[in-house]
């Protein structure tokens, strides 16, 4: 396997040495911004296209504003009533479309469609997948990776509890594969209906209780109730307030939490549901920092990456 990956569209693309090496390549470049990479001058410019296809703000802008700090150029693509999709066209033929015009690398959120699945896997430009449905989110694991290591000097051997919505997560999923391969064990704190039931997760400590899971853990992660993805849309099947009651991480909460050990969550959180609000005010909270992050982990997947392709 070459240094870096031409497809970076599940953690299952990476091995421990070139996550590894993506981590700490991005951490050098945030400590030493005159090592940050940035392309060999091209002309003309490379272009990145950057398709969403499901409402995004931190993945959308990291994306974007790592792309511009490398010296690349993204196009943004957003579903957002002004395109063609609004006339009728599918979101598959959209993306064919924008391969068409030959992007040099291809960042893409979408719902998990299998059409636009199929379209991305055929597809030999270089590709970022930026959240596909409850697949998988592999450059938010990365960047979760880089902080866990950089609060902590390691990931190997940290113990990390995903609190909330794992069933639906391609957070916590993308988040378990990169863990479990840098020697991490993970565990994950919900209730019943929202505990993941796939085989893969058979092997993973579950606990249904926030104060059991809190002390067992080194990181907790918090997830959004991600409604958008429950059979019913609403969210109606969930007693939301038994939820809040039992798996909403709050002030309360964090007394059973080691005072060496980090809050975090990938956002959005929404106060009322998953995260209170004065959780940030924890000096134990890294949420913005992980945000920060996602650039440098993006700026180097992206550089390395372009450069990869020529
Ligand atoms: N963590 C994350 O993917 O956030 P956005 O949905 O805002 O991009």
């Amino acid at each position: 396997m070459s240094a870096y990956p031409k497809r970076l569209l599940s953690i299952k693309d990476l091995n421990r040495t070139q996550a590894n090496r993506i981590i700490e390549g991005a951490l050098r470049a945030k400590s030493r911004p005159h090592a940050a990479p940035v392309l060999n001058d091209s002309q003309p410019p490379r272009i990145i296209a950057l398709v969403i296809l499901e409402p995004s703000t931190r993945t959308r802008m990291n994306f974007e504003i790592a792309a511009h700090r490398i010296g690349a150029r993204p196009v943004l693509f957003s579903a957002d009533g002004q395109t063609s999709l609004v006339k009728g066209e599918s979101e598959h033929e959209t993306l064919e479309n924008i391969l068409a015009m030959r992007p040099d690398l291809l960042v893409v959120r979408h719902s998990g469609d299998a059409r636009v699945t199929q379209v991305i896997e055929s597809t030999q430009i270089p590709t970022i997948n930026a959240g596909d449905g409850k697949n998988e989110h592999p450059t938010q694991a990365l960047l979760d990776a880089a902080t866990i290591f950089e609060k902590k000097g390691r990931v190997e051997g940290e113990k990390i509890v995903f609190i909330g919505d794992v069933e639906h997560s391609r957070v916590a999923r993308s988040g378990r594969l990169l863990f479990e391969m840098l020697g991490a064990q993970v565990a994950v704190c919900a209730p019943p209906y929202l505990l993941p039931n796939s085989k893969d997760w058979a092997h993973v400590q579950k606990f249904s209780s926030m104060g059991e899971a809190l002390d067992w853990s080194s990181v907790c992660m918090g997830l959004r109730v991600q409604k958008e993805r429950h059979r019913n849309k609403n969210g109606a099947e969930l007693d939301l307030s038994a939820y809040r009651k039992d798996f909403r991480i709050e002030k309360r909460n964090l007394k059973n939490l080691k005072p060496d050990a980090l809050i975090m969550h990938p956002g959005p959180f929404v106060a009322d549901e998953d995260l209170s609000e004065e959780v940030l005010l924890d000096p134990r909270c890294v949420i913005h920092q992980q945000v920060t992050n996602g650039v440098y982990i993006r700026m180097l997947l992206l550089s390395e990456m372009l450069e990869g392709a020529q």
